[in-house]
C-alpha cells in the first residue's frame, strides 16, 4: 500500500476533494436539507476552514480528513449563511440555515469538539481512520485540551467501533428531534475521551 502522510491543515489545492469527500460521507444527513448535489457541494466547498482538520494524503490525493472546532470556528463553519443565501435565495437560504442549526454543537471549555471524520470509500478498512484519530489525539495533547468529544449516529456501528478502539466512551444517547428523525436517523450517541495532561 502507498504511504499515507498525515498533516495538520488541508492544502488549498485539495479543497474540492475535501468537499466531495465530506459530502459523500455525510450525505444521509445533508441531502434532505440541501437536495441539489451541486449546490450542497458548493456550500461545503465555501464553508471549509482548511486549518481546522487533520488530513491524510496518499500521493497527491486526499485519502481522509478529521475536522474539528477551535477558537469559535469549525472545519465546515465558514460564512455558511452568506453561501446559503447566495445559492438558494433568502427564503430557502434562511429555512436551510435553520435546519442546519439543529446539528450545531458548541465545544465546552477544555474540549476539542470533532466536526466529522471521513475516509474515501475505496480506502476504508486500512487503518486511515485510526491514523487520523491518533494524529488528532496528538494535536489535542499539544494544545492542552482535556477532552475530545464527538457525536455518532446510533446506526453508525462501524464508526462507533473505531472510536471505542481509540478509547472513546459513550456518555449518552439522545433521541433527535422529530424533524431530524424524518430527515436522517433516530438518535445520536455522544462519546468522549480524556486527553492526558490537559491544562486548558
Ligand atoms: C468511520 C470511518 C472514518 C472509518 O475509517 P477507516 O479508514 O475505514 O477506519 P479504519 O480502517 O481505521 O478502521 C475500520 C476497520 O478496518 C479495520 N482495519 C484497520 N486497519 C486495518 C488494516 N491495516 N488491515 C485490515 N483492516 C484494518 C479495523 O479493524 C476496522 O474494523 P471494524 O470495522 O471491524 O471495526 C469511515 O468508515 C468513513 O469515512 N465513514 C463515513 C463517514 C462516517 O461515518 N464518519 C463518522 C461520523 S461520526
Amino acid at each position: 500500500m502507498t504511504t499515507i502522510h498525515y498533516q495538520l491543515g488541508l492544502p488549498e489545492h485539495l479543497r474540492t476533494q475535501a468537499a466531495l469527500l465530506y459530502d459523500d460521507a455525510f450525505r444521509q444527513k445533508l441531502q434532505p436539507i440541501i437536495p441539489d448535489d451541486e449546490i450542497r457541494r458548493a456550500i461545503i466547498h465555501h464553508a471549509i476552514c482548511p486549518d481546522l482538520a487533520i488530513v491524510a494524503i496518499m500521493g497527491s490525493e486526499l485519502a481522509g480528513l478529521a475536522g474539528f472546532h477551535d477558537a469559535g470556528r469549525s472545519f465546515t463553519g465558514r460564512g455558511s449563511a452568506q453561501a446559503l443565501m447566495r445559492n438558494l435565495g433568502w427564503v430557502r437560504g434562511l429555512g436551510t440555515l435553520l435546519l442546519l442549526s439543529l446539528y450545531k454543537r458548541r465545544p465546552r471549555g477544555g474540549e476539542l469538539l470533532m466536526d466529522g471524520i471521513a475516509v474515501c470509500r475505496e480506502l476504508r478498512g486500512q487503518g486511515i481512520g485510526s491514523g487520523l484519530l491518533t494524529h488528532l489525539d496528538q494535536y489535542a495533547c499539544e494544545r492542552g485540551y482535556r477532552q475530545i468529544r464527538l457525536d455518532v449516529a446510533e446506526t453508525n456501528t462501524s464508526a462507533r467501533r473505531l472510536y471505542e478502539r481509540h478509547g472513546f466512551v459513550a456518555v449518552r444517547t439522545k433521541p433527535l428531534s422529530p424533524l431530524q428523525r424524518v430527515m436522517a436517523f433516530d438518535a445520536a450517541t455522544t462519546m468522549v475521551k480524556s486527553v492526558p495532561g490537559g491544562s486548558r
